[in-house]
């Protein structure tokens, strides 16, 4: 089935919800746009390509032709988007602007935009030989590409609603398209940062940019490196394995028992995204390959998704030694041997399958025709015949095991097939270990629906869990030079990790990026200070979150974002203060949300009844909302804890100053900061009331005769700084202190001066250098 854009008529593929040509919106109402709040920010990676000699072929050509050249190159081009799960932003004539990860993410949005890119050079090199060819026209492709935040979100009127982006990410994108070689792609350093595992690129001199104020780092994609699996290591942190030697040890063991078993085995490895899944098989390969042990491998890949049967293709494709490299000569002879020694009696009859399985030309005219008459399950059963006279062991030297990565990757017809060979394990022996998210994947959940709920001997279910304290402190210390980091920083980091390695190495590796961490011959250690209280959220990890926030309902994203402004915990009494709806509804969210893993319930904590389940989701969230949203957000919030608590506002002092300092309430702030530093300063707690007066200090210009609250920072900074021994910073506040007082005309004006004064001469007296200016 196709669609049809109402805006402007063009035909999509089924289940798009975008028109890639014009962005018009497909349905109504979408179900990722909350109805209250119809722009967001979020990283996105923009694509801009831009064809070369378009204004000589518009003089050359008459309309007709021009229209028939422009529609063959605009083709050309949005099949890339399409295919890499991407949008069409905008289209001209001669260009395009396409944005992978909005409206909806897919994660890795940045390598599924630069494979785009890639395959539209590959694609444009071709078409651009045959315009040369038949019309003596000589054109070239540039294409820039840039990832960062953007505003997205519908612009226009009610009648022409365009979904679009905008701000400083899109122009960067196209600048670095306009400054591009013919035929190259030049991307930024951020692009770059987030690919480098994957991509080759050539490093070039800064550029200068119009609209940008300095040199500009820039670089010009090279290609795929050689890389085969979907460990997504890149350079300079690599540690050993920690932990996992149970779940090792088991997966050798049953690799063991399957060389003289009659009985098959699936065992799955579940786990959140980073857990170590990837990492678990790879350990596992490793120690196989060591023991002469023969394996196959699938892989699932996010844009392999609609590849029907991918998972037994790529088995296949390893059985019988086809790399990507492989002509089409090799591969058919490659079929023919192994058909020959497996299957001898079937050989010919599965070739016109396989042949389509391969994408390869028909050696025979008639098998199309056969193919073409065949219903889809027929064709199925084919393939499952295949499968099982070439994949199923039927001599020694054949691999025993399959190992199956990202199986929530997996296509739909390749989980229908495997829940066939799983019910053929009884009298097949085939070990299959599989990895997938514990998420939310609607076709792996039924899969898992089908597979037996009790652990039988046949079918194993393995859940990773978040390191422990101690092996992410040891992995820490492997990844960095432990000693040189200070405390506090190694606990935040540690804390925002959260146990899950990926979390770990992308807050280092974005550290890294930012310069605050440098190779030594000890380890990476602190370049200058960091600020270790706010880390941020890395940008490949706020891409996958806002992948799994992307699936959400428009309630559930409008809970979850609520939450995220009340803080890392919340309580339900708070969210339904300051979101009216009915108890129900919003009890059964938070449910769905726990079971969706991104909340838990901590029923005894003192801040509320349910917490998000690692800080880096709480914070990818708040970052997804405007700014002005978030500020409308915390006032609300504040004026809800003010009603909420009415009466015993001393134990929530501190939340109301965050919430409203960060509300853009200055005056309101003010006044909880100044009772937050007092509160401290009760309790000797001397850094956090220096933090709330220095806080309240900056305040103190955008609020309009706050005599009253100026004088006691001033005073509360100056009794803090005389505390400390700081004599010459206490009697600077003194003196600001005694400034202020004479603006002011209050009847206690008098007594406060002279407690000043003689405050002020105490100091002096303790300090001789300072005597001659009092
Ligand atoms: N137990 C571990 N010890 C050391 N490094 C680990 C461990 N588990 C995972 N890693 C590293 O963390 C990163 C993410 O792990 P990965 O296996 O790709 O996660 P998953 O496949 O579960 O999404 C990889 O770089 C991996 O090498
Ligand atoms: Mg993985």
């Amino acid at each position: 089935m196709t669609l049809i854009c109402k805006h402007c008529q063009a035909e999509l593929p089924d289940g798009m919800r975008y028109c890639g040509y014009c962005g018009a919106r497909l349905s109504d109402p979408p179900l990722y746009l909350d109805t209250h709040q119809r722009s967001q920010i979020r990283h996105v990676t923009v694509l801009f390509a831009d064809l070369e000699g378009y204004t000589v072929a518009a003089n050359r050509l008459d309309s007709e032709a021009l229209y028939e050249l422009v529609q063959q190159y605009t083709d050309l081009l949005s099949r890339e988007v399409y295919k890499y799960e991407g949008i069409i932003d905008k289209m001209t004539g001669d260009g395009i602007m396409a944005l992978f990860g909005a409206p909806v993410s897919y994660e890795n949005n940045t390598e599924r935009a630069i494979r785009a890119a890639l395959d539209m050079q590959a694609n444009f090199l071709m078409w651009r030989q045959h315009v040369q060819q038949n019309l003596n026209l000589d054109l070239n492709l540039r294409i820039g590409l840039h990832c960062g935040p953007v505003i997205v979100g519908e612009i226009g009127s009610n009648i022409v609603m365009d979904y679009t982006a905008i701000g400083e990410t899109v122009n960067l994108a196209y600048r670095l398209q306009e400054i591009a070689d013919p035929g190259s792609i030049f991307t930024s350093a951020e692009v770059v940062h987030q690919t480098r595992a994957i991509f080759d690129y050539e490093q070039l001199p800064d550029a200068t940019l119009k609209g940008f104020d300095h040199p500009v780092p820039c670089y010009r994609l090279i290609g795929i490196k050689p890389l085969t699996g979907s460990t997504r290591t890149g350079e300079g942190l690599h540690a050993p394995l920690i932990g996992r030697q149970l779940e090792l040890n088991h997966l050798l063991q049953a690799a063991h028992q399957i060389q003289s078993s009659a009985q098959g085995k699936f065992i799955l490895i579940c786990g959140e995204v980073g857990i170590g899944k990837s990492r678990l098989l790879q350990e596992f390969k490793n120690r196989l390959t060591e023991e002469n042990i023969p394996y196959l491998e699938g892989y699932s890949l996010t844009y392999r998704r609609s590849v029907p049967y991918w998972i037994f293709t790529d088995l296949l494709r390893h059985q019988l030694g086809i790399s990507a490299k492989s002509t089409i000569a090799e591969i058919r002879r490659q079929l023919s041997q192994t058909l020959q020694s497996c299957a001898a009696d079937q050989a010919t009859s599965l070739v016109p399958y396989l042949e389509h399985l391969f994408s390869l030309p028909t050696s025979d005219p008639n098998y199309l025709l056969l193919i073409q008459n065949l219903e889809a399950d027929q064709f199925r059963q084919q393939v499952l015949t295949a499968i099982r006279s070439i994949l199923y062991p039927c001599h020694a030297d054949q691999p025993r095991i399959w190992i199956l990565e990202d199986l929530q990757w997996a296509d739909e017809v390749s989980l229908s097939i495997l829940q066939t060979v799983i019910a053929d394990l009884e009298q097949t022996p085939l070990l299959i270990v599989a990895a997938a998210r514990s998420e939310n994947f609607p076709p792996l959940q039924k899969f898992f629906q089908s597979l037996p709920s009790t652990p039988s001997e046949m079918v194993e279910r393995i859940e990773l869990h978040s390191l422990t304290d101690e092996e992410s402190h040891t992995l820490l210390a492997k990844l960095v030079d432990i000693q040189q980091f200070p405390a506090k920083l190694t606990q935040n980091i540690l804390e925002h990790a959260a146990g899950i390695p990926l979390y770990l190495e992308e807050i280092l590796r974005m550290l890294m990026d930012a310069g605050a961490l440098v190779h030594s011959p000890s380890g990476l250690r602190p370049h200058r200070s960091i600020d270790g209280e706010s880390l941020g959220v890395p940008i490949t990890l706020q891409g996958l979150i806002q992948a799994r926030f992307d699936q959400l309902t428009a309630f559930q994203r409008t809970v979850l974002q609520y939450a995220s402004i009340i803080g890392h915990h919340f309580s339900r009494g708070l969210l339904e203060a300051i979101l009216p709806v009915h108890e129900e509804d919003l009890q059964k969210t938070l449910q769905e949300l726990i079971e969706r893993e991104f909340i838990v319930a901590t029923p005894d904590h003192p801040q509320g009844e349910f917490a998000f389940r690692h800080l880096l989701i709480s914070e990818a969230v708040y970052n997804t909302l405007l700014k002005k949203e978030r500020s409308r957000l915390h006032t609300l919030v504040g004026t809800a804890i003010e009603s909420h608590y009415s009466g015993r506002l001393n134990e929530v002092i501190e939340l109301l100053a965050r919430h409203f300092s960060w509300g853009n309430q200055p005056e309101k702030a003010l006044h909880y900061l100044i009772l937050a530093a007092q509160k401290a300063m009760t309790g000797s707690l001397y850094e956090q009331a220096q933090k709330h007066y220095e806080h309240a200090l900056t305040l103190l210009p955008g609020v309009e005769s706050a005599h009253q609250q100026a004088l006691q920072v001033h005073l509360g900074l100056g009794d803090l700084y005389q505390i400390r021994g700081e004599v010459k910073a206490a009697r600077a506040q003194y003196l600001a202190a005694l400034d202020r007082l004479s603006q002011m005309a209050s009847p206690e004006v008098q007594e406060i001066r002279n407690n000043l004064l003689r405050k002020l001469r105490e100091l002096t007296a303790s300090d001789p250098a300072l005597q001659e200016r009092v």
